[in-house]
Formats: C-alpha cells, structure tokens, sequence
C-alpha cells in the first residue's frame, strides 16, 4: 500500500497535526528500509532512530569495559559514560535526585521490584492494596501475588463504561487499611490516560504508596516524575525509541533506604561480613550484577533524540491520528471502537470486527504491510470487564503520519468484506 497523504480538502486542526510524522521516517532505519511498512505497534515497542543504535555502537568501539569494577582508565570511562547516560535520562524524566533512578529491564522488573522488596517489608495481614481493572498485568499480578502471600486485600477499582475509571467508586475503596495503591499512568489496551494528582490524593489521603505504571506514560507525555508525586514511577527504554532491556523505576529516597535489596551479589554491597553484608549507596543497592550499559547509554540517546523532537508535542500528534484512526475505523460496518473519547487518550486504538477474530484480522493486515497487535494486550482482567476475549490495536508513535491511519482503516475494510463474502 503506498504512502499517501489524506485526500479530502477541508481537515480539521486536529487532522492536519497528524498528516505528516513528527520524527521524519529516514532517522529509522527499519523504517527507511521498509518504505510500505505501516507500523502501528509502538505500545508493544517502538522502532529505534539511528541516533540509538549509533550511541550503542560507539560505546562498544570506544569505551566498553566493566564500570564501578576497574582501577584503568577505559573501566572509568564505561562508569562515567554509564553515569552520565543516568544524569541525562534523570534529567528527561524531570527526576532531581538522580540516584533515585534505579536501572532496571524495565516496567516489569521495576513493578516486580517494589512489590517484591518493599511490599513484602511493609505489608501485612488485613492491609488493602487496590489496583485499577485497566492495569497491564506486570502491574496486577505482582500485587495480586503478594496479597495472597502475606494475607492482604487485593481489591480493584472499576471502570465506566468507556474505559475511564471509576474515581468515585476507587475513592471508595482506599480505606485507612490501604497500603498500596497501584495505577497506569496510560493504558496499553484502551489508552486511557488516567488523572494521576486525583489517585495520588486518594494514596496519601490514607499514607498508601502511590505507585504509577509509567510504561506508556513516560514515552508519550510531557511528564516531570518529580511533579507527579507518586512514590514509585516505572518505565520502559524500549517504548520510548530506546533498546530492549532499557528502562528503570524512580522512587523517593528515603524508601529506597529503607527496603531491602531486592537481588544481591556484585556492586550493591558495603561490606560483606561472614555473618552479616551492609549495602552499597544508592543506586548501586538495587543494581547487583554486571550492569547492560549498553541500555542506559542508547535510551539516554533517544531522550535527547525525543527533547529535540518537541517532547510537548508528542501526544498531541499522536492523538490527531488516534482521533483520526476513531473516526475512520468507525465508518466501516461492523468495527467496535473501545475506550474513551480521543482527547482522554493517547495514540492507542483498541476495536473489533463483528465476529472476525483478531488474531485472523491482524494477519490479513499484515498482508497490507500494516503492523498491529491482536489479543488481550496483557490485560485479562480488563478484556473480562469489556467482555472481549482479545482486541485488535493500532498504537501510534512520532514517526506516524495520516498514511498510516488510511493504510489501516483501507485494510481493515477490505478484511470486512472478505469475511463477508
Ligand atoms: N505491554 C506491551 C503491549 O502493550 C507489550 O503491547
């Protein structure tokens, strides 16, 4: 399918800020290489710019070697490079106490990591913890997991009927028992984007932790992690034109202190004694091991890569082809668009196609060069309330334009009336 601009004459504001890509598609070389590639997956992970794979390469020619570990000048210079990369992602994310930032392989490992070290410290029989029926379940099964270990509560807030939750009804549900209370900043299914001051108020209403699913918040909005006040932020590098395995948790110092290591060996120890080990400063308590320097080197190059871009502008553009996307896909007989209206969502569009399964469309797409992701998105407990064994969904990025939105609702007609026929 070639790449076109839309056809109509008269277009809305809204329309004309997706027509063409923020990021131009020649920074990505899969994307350059592939000129009929319509790829709309960017919630699953995005495509790299040159600018990554060339900070990752670079490292590996000229600086790599073992940091925090050797007393030689090429070990000195991986550790400054690995700190500086921390210094300019801290810095992107609007985080001040750059130790606070805790490398990790990103959103899950960081979730897994407060739930696993602070939560088995500080939660006991009878507390509460509460999670959203929208949460992505590398943010429910671990609460769910530690619930039912130590004899907690674990409650979830429900939604409204378009896919927002429920602040009334979640409000509710965070007594003086709640300990934790964990929410995405954005969903992965639906694209909500959640009102982060109302549920960190009803967390520290009651002392709760406020602990935010940053995966697909961080990559797309203009966010300082300081201004959210929430105790724990997790991201992924790799949604955010970074690598694999890329990604971290920002969580207040004085917490960190406080909880346990949650792996130990290499790097994150004082002392070790042969009866008792103390623990290294912050970040390094929470880093054991080797670390994949590579990672914080080649997400920091796509944070400077994404300020150079307009970060303000990122969603903006992406909810021109979200709305865009909605309007198209609702035009074809027999398409379910799910979820909130454009302007309380991102660049995720989530739908369904009479009784096609997902799994089948997603493959005719394909055929059109057009990339989606079919399923539950990771998101059971959600498909569940939706009362939808799985989803068809676009998701969009900054090297999308108007071509991409035409490629998907053309292909997706053409499947309507191959199932019909
Ligand atoms: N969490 C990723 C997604 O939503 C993998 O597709």
């Amino acid at each position: 399918m070639s790449r076109q601009t839309m056809s109509r004459t008269r277009v809305s504001d809204a329309e004309l800020a997706g027509m063409t890509s923020l990021a131009p598609r020649s920074d990505f070389p899969l994307l350059a290489a592939q000129p009929h590639l319509h790829y709309l997956d960017s919630a699953a992970t995005t495509q790299k710019p040159r600018v990554v794979l060339d900070a990752i390469t670079r490292y590996y020619e000229t600086v790599n070697a073992n940091p925090h570990r050797g007393a030689y000048r090429l070990s000195a210079a991986a550790t400054e490079a690995y700190h500086h990369a921390r210094v300019r992602i801290a810095k992107f994310l609007g985080v001040a106490d750059v130790d606070t930032l805790i490398f990790t392989r990103g959103t899950t490992e960081s979730l897994n990591l407060v739930a696993s070290a602070w939560g088995r410290a500080n939660v006991k029989a009878g507390d509460r913890i509460v999670v959203t029926r929208l949460e992505h379940h590398a943010n429910f099964v671990p609460w769910q997991a530690l619930a039912s270990a130590v004899g907690a509560e674990f409650v979830i807030a429900e939604l409204h009927a378009d896919g927002t939750i429920d602040l009334d009804a979640m409000a509710r549900l965070v007594t003086p028992r709640t300990k934790v209370v964990a929410f995405g900043h954005v969903s992965n299914a639906l694209g909500t984007v959640n009102p982060v001051a109302e549920i960190v108020g009803m967390a520290q209403r009651v002392g709760a932790l406020a602990v935010c699913d940053g995966a697909q918040g961080a990559p797309h909005l203009d966010i300082s992690v300081d201004s959210l006040g929430v105790d724990a932020y997790a991201f992924s590098g790799h949604k955010m034109l970074g690598p694999m395995g890329s990604g971290g948790l920002v969580m207040r110092r004085a917490l960190l202190e406080q909880m346990p290591p949650y792996q130990m060996g290499g790097d994150m120890i004082a002392h070790v004694g042969d009866e008792h080990t103390t623990w290294n400063v912050l970040p390094h308590k929470f880093e054991a091991g080797t670390p994949n320097v590579e990672a914080p080197i080649g997400l920091a190059a796509a944070c400077d890569y994404l300020t150079a871009l307009g970060r303000g502008n990122v969603l903006a553009h992406e909810r021109a082809l979200a709305a865009q996307a909605m309007a198209a896909l609702a035009e074809i007989p027999g398409v379910t668009v799910l979820g909130p209206p454009a302007n309380r969502r991102g660049g995720v569009v989530s739908f369904t196609l009479a009784d096609v399964h997902p799994h089948d469309l997603s493959q005719m797409l394909d055929a059109d060069g057009v990339c989606v992701r079919a399923g539950h998105h990771c998101a059971q407990p959600l498909m569940r309330a939706l009362n939808v064994h799985a989803t068809t969904r676009a998701s969009f990025y900054v090297y999308n334009d108007a071509s991409d939105v035409e490629a998907l609702a053309a292909s997706v007609d053409a499947a309507r009336r191959k199932f019909a026929g």
